[in-house]
């Protein structure tokens, strides 16, 4: 049970200090003095409200003064309290304060003394007459009847006192006792002393002192021993207080005859209170029972006095931990609440970084994909604009440079130059167009301009390079736009055999086909464009060494990175010079030819090496050595196989005779059937040189069917006849 009652209030305790919020009631408790019956009482209505969530108290004490007491209850009123507890001092003087607090609507339980007004909510009290009573039938029975006793009484006009005086004299009445003075005192220790102390009758023969409380009686035993009474008297009191120096120890002592439990149950007087504020039914008046405290009973009642104590001991220092606790975890929550609003903020603070990133993101996004739109228009107008300015600069400067144009009246050649003035205006307006759109990586590069806006000068065309057998190379002309192959044509027609396609499809069709020596490309055309075009045509074994040439008005510097990435050899903007296509084409294939001899000496110096097959030539043109390598070592393998042909050499490298002949000529300079006997003749050398074998046996093995065939073709390659070579 008491477990119970414990681990209640410690619940209470926390959750009183959990809650923490303002208090649902306010009570003010105005006790009349202070001694420790009225502590002892305080601290049970303390513990009491401990129980309930939201109770505030605000305890006053008047120190047994009235004048001080009303200014308390006027102050608590004024305070705010919703209940009044009161214990006052004097019956009269306090009750006009009482009744303004009840006037207020305050309600007002009034307990252990009386007011001398019904204005008042309840009532809560011992029987004080009772008390008086029982104490004057316990004096008869202790003198037996007879004797002379001495009253100590309590404060003037405080009920208690004038009850309890009653109370005892009713008691006497009837019996051989004689009550020898009733002393006026005020409750106090000390006023008990001087009572006695100025009292003029004589201390000798009194038997017994009854005080109306034990302190009282305490003061006035004081007297008598100051006074040397020998015997002392008894001494009887009322209170009966628990713990150290209580009436209960005094009578347990002997100090005290007797006593009577005066009792203090602030915890019912604080239930009373919630019961009235939480408009619950209470009685208005309240009667509190108790005992008489002698030497037979003292013990016992001592013993669980001080267990009493003991727990209440207990509970407060159960209380004050919670308190501590309830600080911490106040402060624990205030840090709390801060770490949560910073992590808040933080949160808010990172979602707004996020969001104002994913913006300018999102902005940078549209403004970049703005631009590339833009750049884009722009590209297509001014490919728009340079085709046909490409193919009104072009005429004109052919017509210039016909006779007749040459001839013509200076009139008609003004007007010429105006043209060619304007034209290159118009170029030079379509380039600042683009130079104010393009920023940054951008930029048009400058040569790009130059061509642009560069009036041809008369051509002094190199001589184009005529293939062995005396044919013109073969160049393809890849565009859309019907004008500018014309164009093209009119241009290489007289040095070149030129073919031509209407896009990137139709020129990797025909690529294929007649394997070309250069191929001269758009890049913006329909269904393929050039630099897919470009990229496949570099990517398929049977085209990758053609030289490709873009044409082209995307004048850009990235555009040109992007040609040259898809494999392009070179990137000539439009409107373009012919004399620069021409330099160009032609550089091109000279270059091409620089190959061929580079082939040509790095097959015979194949050849002479044949032994150590593993080194590999570092051409830059890795592909097409890979190619060249792949090819000689097929000849070799098969060289003795005098029905080898030029097919199945093709076969074996995934190309038609025709692609086959085309790029072994392109790259090495010689057919694949004059490469064949060259590399046979060389081998054959070689051998005529190292081993003992006869002629005709290394012309079998080189796979000449004929011995004398062999020397005639032997004799023009190296200029000697095999037969010197082995003498
Ligand atoms: C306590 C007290 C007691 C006495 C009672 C009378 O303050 O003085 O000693 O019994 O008040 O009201």
């Amino acid at each position: 049970m008491r477990r119970l009652l414990y681990l209640t209030i410690i619940t209470a305790l926390i959750c009183s200090a959990c809650t923490n919020r303002k208090p649902n009631y306010v009570i003010g408790v105005s006790q009349c003095t202070e001694d420790i019956w009225r502590d002892w009482q305080n601290s049970e209505m303390t513990l009491e409200s401990m129980l309930h969530d939201g109770v505030e108290l605000r305890f006053k004490t008047a120190r047994d003064d009235s004048k001080r007491q009303i200014e308390q209850i006027d102050s608590l009123v004024e305070s705010g309290i919703q209940l009044l507890i009161v214990a006052p001092n004097q019956l009269a003087s306090v009750t006009p304060a009482i009744n303004r607090a009840y006037d207020k609507g305050i309600p007002v339980i009034v307990f252990e003394r009386k007011t001398d007004s019904p204005k008042y909510t309840a009532f809560v009290s011992a029987d004080n007459y009772e008390i008086g009573r029982i104490m004057g039938e316990y004096v008869v029975m202790r003198l037996k009847g007879k004797g002379r006793v001495l009253e100590i009484l309590g404060l003037k006009g405080s009920s208690p006192a004038e009850e309890r005086h009653k109370g005892f004299t009713d008691a006497l009445k009837g019996s051989g006792i004689e009550i020898v003075a009733s002393l006026q005192s005020d409750w106090t220790e000390e006023k008990g002393y001087e009572t006695v102390k100025n009292y003029t009758g004589s201390l000798e023969d009194i038997d017994l002192v009854f005080a109306h409380n034990d302190r009282s009686a305490l003061g006035a035993r004081r007297a008598f021993i100051e006074a040397k009474i020998i015997p002392l008297p008894l001494f009887c009191g009322i209170d009966g207080l628990p713990g150290k120096y209580g009436g209960i120890q005094m009578v347990r002592d002997g100090i005290l005859d007797a006593s009577y439990i005066y009792p203090t149950r602030g915890d019912q007087l604080l239930q009373l209170a919630l019961d009235i504020l939480d408009e619950k039914p209470y009685p208005k008046e309240i009667v509190l029972t108790s005992a008489i405290v002698t030497s037979e009973n003292a013990n016992v009642l001592m013993l669980e006095s001080d267990m009493v104590s003991r727990q209440s001991q207990r509970l407060s220092r159960l209380k004050d931990m919670t308190d501590t606790y309830m600080q911490q975890l106040g402060t624990h929550r205030v840090i709390s609440i801060l770490a949560g609003v910073l992590i808040f903020l933080l949160l808010l603070m990172i979602i707004g970084i996020y969001y104002h990133f994913l913006q300018t993101a999102r902005l940078n996004d549209e403004r970049n994909k703005m631009e590339r739109e833009k750049l884009d228009f722009y590209t297509q107008v001014s490919h728009e604009l340079r085709t046909p300015l490409t193919l009104i600069q072009a005429p004109l400067e052919e017509l210039t440079e016909t006779e007749e144009g040459k001839k013509a009246s200076p009139e008609t050649k003004a007007l010429y130059n105006m043209l060619r003035r304007n034209t290159n205006q118009l170029i030079e307006l379509i380039n600042k167009m683009l130079d104010v759109q393009a920023t940054g990586s951008l930029d048009i590069l400058a040569t790009g301009h130059q061509n642009a806006v560069m009036a041809p000068t008369t051509p002094v065309l190199p001589t184009a390079p005529i293939e062995d057998d005396g044919s013109k190379s073969d160049i393809l002309i890849v565009d859309d736009n019907a004008d500018i192959r014309t164009l093209l044509r009119r241009i290489l027609q007289d040095r070149y055999q030129v073919n031509e396609a209407e896009d990137g499809q139709q020129g990797l069709e025909l690529a294929n086909e007649i394997v070309p020596d250069l191929i001269v490309s758009d890049v913006m055309m329909p269904v393929m464009n050039g630099l897919e075009f470009c990229q496949r045509v570099k990517d398929n074994i049977a085209t990758s060494h053609i030289p490709v040439i873009l044409l082209t008005a995307r004048a850009l510097s990235k555009h040109q990175v992007e040609g040259y990435e898809s494999g392009a050899d070179a990137y000539i903007t439009k409107p373009f010079s012919a004399d620069v296509l021409l330099a160009r084409i032609d550089n091109l294939l000279k270059n091409r030819l620089r190959l061929k001899g580079l082939f040509a000496n790095e097959e015979e110096k194949k050849v002479e090496q044949a032994e150590t097959p593993a080194e590999e030539p570092q051409q830059p043109q890795q592909k097409e050595d890979k190619f060249m390598t792949r090819f000689r070592e097929y000849i070799e393998q098969h060289m003795s196989d005098s029905s080898l042909s030029v097919e199945a050499i093709g076969a074996e490298l995934g190309l038609s005779r025709v692609q086959l002949y085309r790029k072994v000529k392109a790259l090495t300079g010689q057919s694949p059937v004059e490469l064949l006997r060259t590399v046979r003749l060389h081998k054959a050398h070689r051998l005529l040189q190292d081993s003992v074998k006869s002629i005709s046996e290394v012309a079998y093995e080189v796979g000449f069917t004929s011995p004398s065939y062999f020397t005639k073709c032997f004799r023009d390659e190296f200029g000697a006849s095999p037969s010197e070579l082995i003498s």
